[in-house]
Formats: structure tokens, sequence, C-alpha cells
């Protein structure tokens, strides 16, 4: 559930109409609803009750400063994948305790950045980052908190782009030989040993196979406890899928994750991390496009709209659906007709939508791309030259600007011409 709704006819992010905030700000832009991401998070949170944990929200998702601040003050943890994600929970108030450090390929400068600034763990991912990590923390003369990221071997079954839990990814350590790398980084001065990780990829839209996963590292925890290892912690990474596409999905629930985690690892008393993204920030937010034309092509007709793919790569880039609905409800039992909903880029992959039903809808028209919140304008670039879009965050009856939209004149000054031109 989230709370973009039809009121008075007109689609509402909580209380504040679409078209009043598109009237001052401008199309297209991202609009983020405070309530639906508190209650996701919330969801998740309940989901773990009677468990040691932290909910950390994996702001690649959606890294606005506004976002990581909310998220911060109901409590949440956050899972950052580079340094620039680091500074920014930092900038919104995360303390280092509450921040979680994942990604394939930390620098030694990132992990020297994070353990002076102060961090909850690192989930290690390689042999050759453990060695350069424990030689960071020797030179601060500290012990870096870690889990290795585990890789069980599951198939995730989900898009093969998003998919990070089978051997042949590059992801984390395989299952079955990290016991020798326990033992090598428990021998180490600048190492401290607290749990296992793992994360098998975004969107699943079934248990099973978090399920496997989760039984694996259920496994390993009690072979490591026999080798003499303390583990206290099991971060089990995100990945939990949204109904994109309302009329015919429904992923299984953040209480049934729950229930599946305390039956697969409740047992072992360990403080529980999860890293949703996508679940808390994906339907907490709409990106809101103005239509420039209808172009009545050979056999079929094209919605030209102000939004493109920089601005929402997911259709171009996973041939994911997004929901588009017109922001002025349409009246019951109106006519609707597939249209192809596109972009104004230069490329033929610059499509939302092939063939969609919509009903009429011409110059001016405002639309809404659902469930955009998360992955929308954190992979969103200037392609075309075309100003990233502004964020706005609705609270009740209130909106702000949370990211503006930058000028030209700022976009064309960001790069520099050399004097021997
Ligand atoms: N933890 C780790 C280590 C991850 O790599 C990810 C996502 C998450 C947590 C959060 O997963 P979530 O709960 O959001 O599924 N750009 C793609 C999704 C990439 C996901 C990358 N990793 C998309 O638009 O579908």
């Amino acid at each position: 559930m989230d709370h973009f709704l039809y009121k008075n006819g007109v689609l509402h992010a909580e209380d504040v109409s679409v078209s009043e905030i598109a009237a001052q700000v401008g199309t297209p832009f991202y609009v983020y609803s405070a309530a639906t991401l508190t209650r996701h998070f919330k969801l998740f949170d309940e989901a773990l009750e009677g468990m040691d944990h932290l909910v950390c929200f994996a702001m690649k998702s959606n890294s606005n400063l506004a976002v990581l601040k909310l998220m911060g003050e109901l409590g949440a943890g956050i899972d950052v994948v580079s340094i620039g994600e680091y500074l920014k929970a930092k900038a919104a108030g995360l303390p280092g305790d509450r921040i979680v450090f994942s990604g394939v390929g930390k620098t030694r400068w990132e992990m020297r950045q994070a353990l002076e600034g102060g961090i909850r763990q690192f989930n290690v991912e390689s042999e050759p980052e453990l060695e350069a990590l424990n030689e960071v923390a020797t030179a601060l003369g500290v012990k870096a908190p870690i889990a290795l990221r585990v890789n069980p071997d599951v198939d995730a079954k989900t898009h093969a782009k998003i998919a990070t839990g089978k051997s042949e990814n590059k992801f984390g350590i395989p299952i079955a030989t990290c016991r020798d790398v326990y033992a090598r980084a428990a021998a180490m001065e600048g190492i401290d040993v607290v749990g296992i990780d793992v994360h098998i990829g975004s969107q699943l839209t079934q248990l099973e196979p978090f399920e496997l996963a989760f039984t694996k590292v259920a496994e390993l925890t009690e072979a490591l406890r026999a080798d003499g290892h303390n583990i206290r912690r099991l971060d089990l990474g995100g990945g939990l899928g949204i109904p994109y596409e309302r009329s015919n999905e429904a992923p299984p629930l953040p209480v049934e994750y729950g229930d599946m985690i305390r039956r697969t690892v409740g047992h072992l008393g360990c403080e529980i991390e999860i890293e949703p993204g996508r679940l808390i920030s994906g339907n907490a937010g709409i990106l809101v496009s103005s239509v420039i034309y209808l172009k009545h092509g050979e056999g079929r007709d094209f919605l030209i709209v102000d939004a493109a793919m920089n601005d929402l790569v997911r259709p171009s880039m996973y041939d994911a659906y997004h929901d588009i609905v017109p922001v002025e409800e349409p009246v019951a039992g109106a006519e609707q007709a597939p249209v192809d909903v596109v972009g104004p880029i230069c490329e033929t992959g610059d499509t939302f939508a092939k063939g969609r039903n919509m009903p009429a809808l011409g110059e001016g028209d405002l639309v809404a791309f659902r469930s955009a919140g998360a992955y929308g304008a954190v992979m969103a670039s200037e392609y075309n030259s075309r100003p990233l879009v502004p964020e706005v965050l609705v609270k009740d009856d209130q909106f702000a600007v949370i990211r503006a939209r930058p000028s030209f004149d700022e976009m064309i000054n960001r790069d520099t011409i050399p004097v021997w031109l």
C-alpha cells in the first residue's frame, strides 16, 4: 500500500495534489511520500520483532539526504556501497555504528575514511579485500569489524542483471571454501570477525531462494562456531521484490519474509541485519511528467512525454514495467487505446512502455510513473544535456523540494574549456 491516490479527481501524494506540485516545480520531477517510506520501514522492523535486529536501508535505491534523515530518525541503519554514500549517510546524521559498508571493490582510501569516521561493519567480498582492510586497519591501530559476504550459489530467480548469488557472479566468497578464509581473517591483527553476510539479488518475488540461502548460512554459522569463531551477527542482505504490475503480481510480504528468517536462522541467537532498498523506497515514489505530443505513427501512436530514459532508466535497462497513470483521474469507463510511451531522447531504447492501454491524453496532460522511488533518481544521468530532475518530499499536506532542478548555467559551467583550445 502507498499514499498515491486520486482525491477529487486528481492524483495526490498524501494530501498534496500532484498537479499543484507540477504547477510550482515544473515537470518532470520525482515525488516521494514520507508516510509510505515510514510505513515500509516499519513493516520490516515489526517483521523482525522479538529478534535483536537492525534494518539497514540500502541507500543505493534512493540516496536523497532528506530520505536518509527520515530513515535515521526512524532508527534505521544504512547500507552503503561507496565512500560517497557513506559521507551522505553521515551528512544526514547517521552515526557510524549504524552504517554497514558493502560492495565488491572498496578501495583502501575508502576503508580508511570509514574506519576513521566510524563504521558498524565491512561486508568483505574477497581475500584481496580482506588483506587490504587488515593492512589499513593495522596502520591505523584499530580492528575493523567484518562479516564475510558468502556466495551461496543460489538462483534468485530474478532478472539476470540483478541476480548476485550464483557462483558465476562477481559477488562474495564461495560458501564451500569460506571456512579457510574465516580462519585467515581470525588470525589477522586488524580484523574482528563479527558475522556472516549474504545477498543473493534484487526484486525477488518468491521466498524459496532466500530460504535456501539462509539455511546454508545457518549451517555455516554452526560450522564456524565449531571452528571457534564468535559469529554473533547475520546480515541477510536485501532483495525482497515489489509489485510493479499491481494487477497481476503479489510478492511475499515483509511479515512472511520475517517469519522465514525466524524459521531459518532465529534459533542461532544472532543479531539480524537486513538491507532492504526497493521495498522501502520503490512504491514511495512516482515520476511525474507532461505529455509533449501525441504522435500518430504508422500503425501505432506514440505518447511523447518530457521524462526520458536518462530520468528513469529501468525500462530501457531491464525491460522493467512501470504503471503509468494520468494525474487527472479518468472518468469511469473511459475508453482506452494502446500507445507507446516514449521520451524525447534520440534512441529507440528511450521507451517506457509499448502498446500500453491508456485513456486519451494530449499535450500538457500530466502522467505519473508509479513505483519509481527506488533506482529512479539515483540512476539518472544528464544524457542529451537534460538536467537532473528535481525531487520533492511530501508529508501530510506539506511538500518541499529536496533536490532543486539545476539551472542550465550550472550544468554548462561544470565543464571547462582548456586555455590552449
Ligand atoms: N544489499 C546489497 C549488497 C545490494 O547489492 C543491494 C542491491 C541491496 C542490498 C538492496 O536490494 P533491494 O532490497 O533494493 O532489492 N538497479 C536495479 C537494482 C540493483 C540492485 C543492486 N543491489 C533495478 O533498478 O532494478
